[in-house]
Protein backbone atom coordinates (compact mmCIF):
# COMPACT_ATOMS: atom_id res chain seq x y z
CA UNK A 1 0.00 0.00 0.00
CA UNK A 2 2.68 2.57 0.88
CA UNK A 3 4.41 2.23 -2.79
CA UNK A 4 0.67 3.30 -4.26
CA UNK A 5 -0.40 7.26 -4.72
CA UNK A 6 -2.12 8.87 -1.64
CA UNK A 7 -5.71 8.98 -3.05
CA UNK A 8 -5.98 12.87 -2.39
CA UNK A 9 -3.30 13.03 -5.60
CA UNK A 10 -5.57 11.65 -7.57
CA UNK A 11 -8.70 12.93 -6.86
CA UNK A 12 -7.25 16.46 -5.99
CA UNK A 13 -6.36 17.57 -9.61
CA UNK A 14 -9.48 16.53 -11.06
CA UNK A 15 -11.37 18.16 -8.57
CA UNK A 16 -9.17 21.58 -8.85
CA UNK A 17 -9.84 21.77 -12.41
CA UNK A 18 -13.21 20.85 -13.11
CA UNK A 19 -15.02 22.41 -10.39
CA UNK A 20 -16.28 26.05 -10.60
CA UNK A 21 -14.70 26.78 -7.09
CA UNK A 22 -11.81 26.68 -9.45
CA UNK A 23 -12.66 30.31 -9.92
CA UNK A 24 -14.51 31.34 -6.81
CA UNK A 25 -14.50 34.40 -6.17
CA UNK A 26 -16.54 34.06 -2.67
CA UNK A 27 -16.25 36.96 -1.05
CA UNK A 28 -15.92 39.62 -3.52
CA UNK A 29 -18.94 41.86 -3.63
CA UNK A 30 -19.71 41.20 -7.28
CA UNK A 31 -20.63 43.30 -10.43
CA UNK A 32 -23.77 44.99 -8.27
CA UNK A 33 -25.80 45.30 -11.62
CA UNK A 34 -29.17 46.73 -12.30
CA UNK A 35 -30.73 44.59 -14.92
CA UNK A 36 -33.92 45.83 -17.18
CA UNK A 37 -36.66 44.23 -18.67
CA UNK A 38 -36.98 43.28 -22.49
CA UNK A 39 -39.13 46.11 -23.91
CA UNK A 40 -37.16 48.69 -21.56
CA UNK A 41 -33.46 47.66 -23.83
CA UNK A 42 -34.28 45.76 -26.54
CA UNK A 43 -36.20 45.24 -29.61
CA UNK A 44 -36.68 42.31 -31.68
CA UNK A 45 -34.42 42.20 -35.06
CA UNK A 46 -35.67 39.69 -36.98
CA UNK A 47 -37.28 35.81 -36.72
CA UNK A 48 -39.97 37.61 -34.48
CA UNK A 49 -42.52 34.65 -34.15
CA UNK A 50 -39.22 32.49 -32.78
CA UNK A 51 -38.40 35.13 -30.36
CA UNK A 52 -40.70 34.51 -26.76
CA UNK A 53 -40.88 36.86 -24.28
CA UNK A 54 -41.55 35.68 -20.81
CA UNK A 55 -44.99 36.84 -19.42
CA UNK A 56 -42.91 39.17 -16.68
CA UNK A 57 -40.93 40.57 -19.57
CA UNK A 58 -37.77 39.80 -17.75
CA UNK A 59 -36.80 37.22 -19.96
CA UNK A 60 -36.90 36.23 -23.39
CA UNK A 61 -36.26 32.78 -25.66
CA UNK A 62 -34.48 32.79 -29.27
CA UNK A 63 -35.33 30.09 -30.84
CA UNK A 64 -34.39 28.40 -34.40
CA UNK A 65 -36.36 26.00 -35.87
CA UNK A 66 -36.10 24.68 -39.95
CA UNK A 67 -37.99 28.10 -41.17
CA UNK A 68 -35.68 30.81 -38.74
CA UNK A 69 -33.23 31.67 -36.22
CA UNK A 70 -33.85 34.77 -34.22
CA UNK A 71 -32.09 37.33 -32.72
CA UNK A 72 -32.98 41.03 -30.81
CA UNK A 73 -31.33 44.28 -31.02
CA UNK A 74 -30.63 47.20 -28.47
CA UNK A 75 -32.96 49.90 -28.64
CA UNK A 76 -30.30 52.65 -28.65
CA UNK A 77 -26.27 52.20 -29.79
CA UNK A 78 -23.78 53.43 -27.47
CA UNK A 79 -20.87 55.15 -27.36
CA UNK A 80 -18.67 52.37 -24.79
CA UNK A 81 -20.38 50.31 -21.90
CA UNK A 82 -21.10 46.85 -20.27
CA UNK A 83 -23.22 45.05 -21.96
CA UNK A 84 -24.41 41.50 -20.42
CA UNK A 85 -26.78 39.25 -19.89
CA UNK A 86 -27.37 35.83 -18.16
CA UNK A 87 -27.60 33.14 -20.87
CA UNK A 88 -28.64 29.55 -20.80
CA UNK A 89 -27.88 27.50 -24.22
CA UNK A 90 -29.53 24.90 -25.81
CA UNK A 91 -29.21 21.17 -24.99
CA UNK A 92 -28.93 18.08 -26.93
CA UNK A 93 -27.30 17.81 -30.29
CA UNK A 94 -26.09 21.76 -31.06
CA UNK A 95 -24.29 20.75 -34.26
CA UNK A 96 -24.07 23.68 -36.39
CA UNK A 97 -25.67 25.98 -34.07
CA UNK A 98 -24.83 29.62 -33.09
CA UNK A 99 -25.44 31.87 -30.96
CA UNK A 100 -24.21 34.75 -30.82
CA UNK A 101 -23.90 37.71 -28.08
CA UNK A 102 -22.03 40.67 -29.47
CA UNK A 103 -21.66 44.45 -30.27
CA UNK A 104 -21.62 45.78 -33.62
CA UNK A 105 -22.26 48.77 -36.08
CA UNK A 106 -22.23 46.84 -39.07
CA UNK A 107 -25.58 48.36 -40.64
CA UNK A 108 -24.92 51.59 -39.76
CA UNK A 109 -21.18 51.64 -41.15
CA UNK A 110 -20.81 48.70 -43.89
CA UNK A 111 -17.23 49.20 -45.10
CA UNK A 112 -16.09 50.73 -41.30
CA UNK A 113 -17.65 48.69 -38.88
CA UNK A 114 -16.74 47.73 -35.31
CA UNK A 115 -18.00 44.76 -33.41
CA UNK A 116 -17.17 43.02 -30.33
CA UNK A 117 -17.95 39.27 -30.37
CA UNK A 118 -18.95 36.25 -27.93
CA UNK A 119 -20.24 33.54 -29.90
CA UNK A 120 -21.61 30.29 -28.77
CA UNK A 121 -20.49 27.26 -31.35
CA UNK A 122 -22.75 24.12 -30.59
CA UNK A 123 -21.50 20.71 -30.51
CA UNK A 124 -22.67 17.14 -31.62
CA UNK A 125 -24.40 15.02 -29.06
CA UNK A 126 -22.27 14.36 -25.59
CA UNK A 127 -19.22 16.85 -26.89
CA UNK A 128 -19.41 20.66 -25.07
CA UNK A 129 -20.25 23.94 -26.38
CA UNK A 130 -17.01 25.74 -27.32
CA UNK A 131 -16.94 29.99 -27.49
CA UNK A 132 -15.28 32.41 -29.24
CA UNK A 133 -14.28 35.96 -28.54
CA UNK A 134 -13.11 38.24 -31.38
CA UNK A 135 -13.31 42.06 -32.37
CA UNK A 136 -12.71 44.73 -35.23
CA UNK A 137 -12.25 48.10 -35.58
CA UNK A 138 -13.44 50.41 -38.27
CA UNK A 139 -13.81 47.83 -41.03
CA UNK A 140 -10.76 45.30 -39.75
CA UNK A 141 -12.20 42.16 -41.18
CA UNK A 142 -9.25 40.94 -42.43
CA UNK A 143 -7.60 41.23 -38.73
CA UNK A 144 -9.42 38.54 -37.05
CA UNK A 145 -8.56 38.56 -33.54
CA UNK A 146 -10.16 34.94 -32.90
CA UNK A 147 -9.67 33.14 -29.70
CA UNK A 148 -11.44 30.36 -28.78
CA UNK A 149 -11.88 27.90 -25.56
CA UNK A 150 -13.69 25.78 -23.77
CA UNK A 151 -15.94 26.31 -20.37
CA UNK A 152 -15.09 24.54 -17.51
CA UNK A 153 -19.60 23.70 -16.78
CA UNK A 154 -22.03 22.93 -19.11
CA UNK A 155 -23.64 26.08 -20.32
CA UNK A 156 -27.14 24.02 -21.35
CA UNK A 157 -27.53 22.94 -18.16
CA UNK A 158 -28.63 26.42 -16.03
CA UNK A 159 -27.90 29.84 -16.35
CA UNK A 160 -24.33 31.66 -16.65
CA UNK A 161 -23.33 35.22 -16.92
CA UNK A 162 -21.54 35.99 -20.00
CA UNK A 163 -20.55 40.07 -20.26
CA UNK A 164 -18.59 42.15 -22.58
CA UNK A 165 -17.38 45.89 -21.17
CA UNK A 166 -15.61 47.97 -23.68
CA UNK A 167 -14.15 51.70 -22.52
CA UNK A 168 -12.11 54.10 -24.20
CA UNK A 169 -9.08 52.48 -22.61
CA UNK A 170 -9.52 48.44 -22.58
CA UNK A 171 -12.26 45.73 -23.62
CA UNK A 172 -12.68 42.49 -21.17
CA UNK A 173 -14.63 40.06 -21.65
CA UNK A 174 -16.56 37.94 -18.99
CA UNK A 175 -17.85 34.50 -18.01
CA UNK A 176 -19.26 35.16 -14.62
CA UNK A 177 -17.45 36.93 -12.57
CA UNK A 178 -14.15 35.57 -14.07
CA UNK A 179 -12.51 37.77 -16.70
CA UNK A 180 -11.38 35.76 -19.64
CA UNK A 181 -9.84 38.35 -22.15
CA UNK A 182 -8.57 42.03 -21.91
CA UNK A 183 -8.08 43.93 -24.86
CA UNK A 184 -6.11 47.35 -23.68
CA UNK A 185 -6.21 50.12 -26.07
CA UNK A 186 -2.87 50.96 -27.73
CA UNK A 187 -1.45 53.38 -30.39
CA UNK A 188 0.15 50.85 -32.29
CA UNK A 189 -3.91 49.40 -32.83
CA UNK A 190 -5.13 52.07 -34.74
CA UNK A 191 -8.54 52.23 -35.82
CA UNK A 192 -8.29 48.32 -35.25
CA UNK A 193 -9.89 49.19 -31.89
CA UNK A 194 -13.80 50.03 -31.90
CA UNK A 195 -14.71 53.45 -30.88
CA UNK A 196 -17.92 54.22 -33.08
CA UNK A 197 -21.03 53.74 -31.29
CA UNK A 198 -22.70 49.94 -31.29
CA UNK A 199 -26.03 48.08 -30.53
CA UNK A 200 -25.83 45.25 -28.51
CA UNK A 201 -27.00 42.36 -30.53
CA UNK A 202 -28.41 38.31 -29.55
CA UNK A 203 -28.61 35.91 -32.36
CA UNK A 204 -29.40 32.08 -32.56
CA UNK A 205 -28.56 30.82 -36.40
CA UNK A 206 -27.56 28.25 -38.75
CA UNK A 207 -24.02 28.22 -38.95
CA UNK A 208 -23.62 24.89 -40.62
CA UNK A 209 -21.28 26.25 -43.41
CA UNK A 210 -18.77 26.65 -40.58
CA UNK A 211 -19.47 25.87 -36.66
CA UNK A 212 -18.98 22.52 -35.79
CA UNK A 213 -16.26 20.33 -37.24
CA UNK A 214 -15.30 23.11 -39.61
CA UNK A 215 -18.30 22.87 -41.44
CA UNK A 216 -18.69 19.13 -41.46
CA UNK A 217 -21.52 18.79 -39.06
CA UNK A 218 -24.73 20.26 -40.25
CA UNK A 219 -27.73 21.51 -37.81
CA UNK A 220 -29.69 18.55 -37.55
CA UNK A 221 -33.67 19.68 -37.83
CA UNK A 222 -34.94 16.56 -35.66
CA UNK A 223 -33.21 18.58 -32.89
CA UNK A 224 -35.33 21.26 -33.48
CA UNK A 225 -36.20 23.83 -31.93
CA UNK A 226 -33.01 25.09 -30.57
CA UNK A 227 -33.59 26.99 -27.66
CA UNK A 228 -31.25 29.99 -26.18
CA UNK A 229 -32.50 31.73 -23.05
CA UNK A 230 -31.41 35.21 -21.93
CA UNK A 231 -32.47 37.10 -18.75
CA UNK A 232 -30.92 39.24 -16.36
CA UNK A 233 -30.41 41.80 -19.28
CA UNK A 234 -27.99 43.93 -18.62
CA UNK A 235 -27.17 47.94 -20.47
CA UNK A 236 -24.76 50.50 -18.52
CA UNK A 237 -23.85 52.66 -21.39
CA UNK A 238 -23.80 55.84 -22.76
CA UNK A 239 -26.71 56.04 -25.31
CA UNK A 240 -25.73 57.92 -28.73
CA UNK A 241 -27.15 58.91 -31.91
CA UNK A 242 -23.87 57.71 -34.28
CA UNK A 243 -25.02 59.27 -37.44
CA UNK A 244 -23.98 62.48 -36.63
CA UNK A 245 -21.21 64.62 -39.07
CA UNK A 246 -19.30 65.46 -35.71
CA UNK A 247 -20.38 63.04 -33.00
CA UNK A 248 -19.57 65.31 -29.80
CA UNK A 249 -18.25 62.34 -27.30
CA UNK A 250 -17.89 64.81 -24.90
CA UNK A 251 -21.54 64.56 -23.81
CA UNK A 252 -20.87 60.92 -22.62
CA UNK A 253 -17.98 62.06 -20.26
CA UNK A 254 -19.91 61.62 -16.93
CA UNK A 255 -20.92 58.05 -18.07
CA UNK A 256 -17.28 57.20 -19.21
CA UNK A 257 -15.78 57.70 -15.70
CA UNK A 258 -19.06 56.15 -13.93
CA UNK A 259 -18.35 53.37 -16.20
CA UNK A 260 -14.13 53.00 -15.84
CA UNK A 261 -14.83 53.17 -11.82
CA UNK A 262 -16.92 49.98 -11.69
CA UNK A 263 -15.20 46.90 -10.22
CA UNK A 264 -16.00 45.37 -13.66
CA UNK A 265 -13.92 48.06 -15.40
CA UNK A 266 -10.32 46.78 -13.80
CA UNK A 267 -8.46 43.49 -13.06
CA UNK A 268 -7.57 43.50 -9.19
CA UNK A 269 -4.53 41.26 -8.95
CA UNK A 270 -6.89 38.16 -8.14
CA UNK A 271 -9.11 38.65 -10.95
CA UNK A 272 -5.83 38.87 -13.15
CA UNK A 273 -4.87 35.68 -11.59
CA UNK A 274 -8.04 33.84 -12.74
CA UNK A 275 -8.18 35.41 -15.94
CA UNK A 276 -4.93 34.01 -16.13
CA UNK A 277 -5.66 30.40 -15.13
CA UNK A 278 -8.46 30.37 -17.19
CA UNK A 279 -6.49 31.00 -20.47
CA UNK A 280 -3.85 28.43 -19.31
CA UNK A 281 -6.95 25.62 -19.04
CA UNK A 282 -9.31 26.43 -21.41
CA UNK A 283 -8.09 28.57 -24.48
CA UNK A 284 -7.29 26.10 -27.33
CA UNK A 285 -7.11 28.73 -30.36
CA UNK A 286 -5.40 32.54 -30.12
CA UNK A 287 -4.94 34.31 -33.59
CA UNK A 288 -1.84 36.08 -31.54
CA UNK A 289 -0.30 33.38 -31.75
CA UNK A 290 -0.95 31.95 -35.19
CA UNK A 291 2.11 32.87 -36.96
CA UNK A 292 0.61 30.85 -40.00
CA UNK A 293 -2.13 33.17 -40.93
CA UNK A 294 -0.58 36.43 -39.40
CA UNK A 295 3.00 36.31 -39.71
CA UNK A 296 3.66 39.87 -38.78
CA UNK A 297 2.11 39.98 -35.25
CA UNK A 298 -1.58 41.50 -35.04
CA UNK A 299 -1.35 44.68 -32.66
CA UNK A 300 -2.83 44.60 -29.57
CA UNK A 301 -1.47 41.39 -28.95
CA UNK A 302 0.19 41.03 -25.39
CA UNK A 303 2.64 37.16 -25.80
CA UNK A 304 2.74 35.66 -22.71
CA UNK A 305 5.84 33.60 -22.80
CA UNK A 306 4.09 30.35 -21.57
CA UNK A 307 1.18 30.50 -23.80
CA UNK A 308 3.83 31.21 -26.78
CA UNK A 309 5.32 28.21 -26.49
CA UNK A 310 1.93 26.21 -25.68
CA UNK A 311 0.69 27.40 -29.21
CA UNK A 312 3.70 27.18 -31.36
CA UNK A 313 3.50 28.07 -33.96
CA UNK A 314 -0.77 27.39 -35.14
CA UNK A 315 -1.91 28.96 -32.69
CA UNK A 316 -4.26 25.74 -32.42
CA UNK A 317 -3.53 23.72 -29.25
CA UNK A 318 -3.74 20.56 -31.18
CA UNK A 319 -4.65 20.26 -35.10
CA UNK A 320 -8.79 20.04 -34.97
CA UNK A 321 -8.90 21.43 -39.02
CA UNK A 322 -6.62 22.09 -41.89
CA UNK A 323 -5.63 25.80 -42.03
CA UNK A 324 -7.17 26.84 -45.17
CA UNK A 325 -10.70 25.12 -43.19
CA UNK A 326 -10.21 28.14 -41.13
CA UNK A 327 -9.37 30.74 -43.03
CA UNK A 328 -12.58 29.37 -45.44
CA UNK A 329 -14.50 29.50 -42.11
CA UNK A 330 -13.32 33.22 -40.83
CA UNK A 331 -14.42 34.03 -44.49
CA UNK A 332 -18.28 32.39 -43.96
CA UNK A 333 -18.49 33.75 -40.65
CA UNK A 334 -18.07 37.67 -41.35
CA UNK A 335 -20.60 37.20 -44.23
CA UNK A 336 -22.97 35.82 -42.17
CA UNK A 337 -24.99 38.71 -41.00
CA UNK A 338 -28.57 37.20 -40.29
CA UNK A 339 -30.07 40.15 -39.37
CA UNK A 340 -33.36 40.56 -41.48
CA UNK A 341 -33.03 37.54 -43.84
CA UNK A 342 -32.01 34.77 -41.63
C1 LIG B 1 -10.75 53.92 -41.04
O1 LIG B 1 -10.62 53.37 -42.32
C2 LIG B 1 -10.63 54.33 -43.36
C3 LIG B 1 -10.64 53.61 -44.70
O2 LIG B 1 -10.24 52.30 -44.63
C4 LIG B 1 -9.42 55.25 -43.21
O3 LIG B 1 -9.42 56.23 -44.24
C5 LIG B 1 -9.49 55.93 -41.84
O4 LIG B 1 -8.33 56.72 -41.63
C6 LIG B 1 -9.60 54.87 -40.74
N1 LIG B 1 -9.80 55.53 -39.47
C7 LIG B 1 -9.03 55.29 -38.41
C8 LIG B 1 -9.40 55.98 -37.15
O5 LIG B 1 -8.09 54.53 -38.45
C1 LIG C 1 7.26 24.88 -32.34
O1 LIG C 1 7.61 23.48 -32.30
C2 LIG C 1 8.71 23.13 -33.09
C3 LIG C 1 8.84 21.61 -33.05
O2 LIG C 1 8.69 21.10 -31.77
C4 LIG C 1 9.96 23.85 -32.57
O3 LIG C 1 11.08 23.52 -33.36
C5 LIG C 1 9.70 25.36 -32.64
O4 LIG C 1 10.79 26.05 -32.10
C6 LIG C 1 8.44 25.71 -31.86
N1 LIG C 1 8.14 27.14 -32.03
C7 LIG C 1 7.86 27.96 -31.02
C8 LIG C 1 7.53 29.36 -31.42
O5 LIG C 1 7.89 27.63 -29.86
Amino acid sequence: MSSSTPFFLIILPYFFFSSSWFFCFCSSAGFDLTPISFDEGYSPLFGEFNLVRSPDGNSVRLLLDVYSGSGFISSNMYAHGFFSAKIKLPADNTAGVVVAFYASNGDVFEKAHDELDIEFLGNVQGKPWRFQTNLYGNGSTSRGREERYRLWFDPSKEFHRYSILWTAKNIIFYVDEVPIREVIRSDEMGGDYPTKPMSLYATIWDASSWATGGGKIKVNYDYAPFTAEFRELVLQGCPMDPIQEYPDFTICNDKDAWLQSRTYAFLTPKRRAAMQKFRQHYMYYSSCYDVWRYPVKLTGCVIDPIEKQRFNESGRLKFERSHKKQARSAKARRERKPRTDA
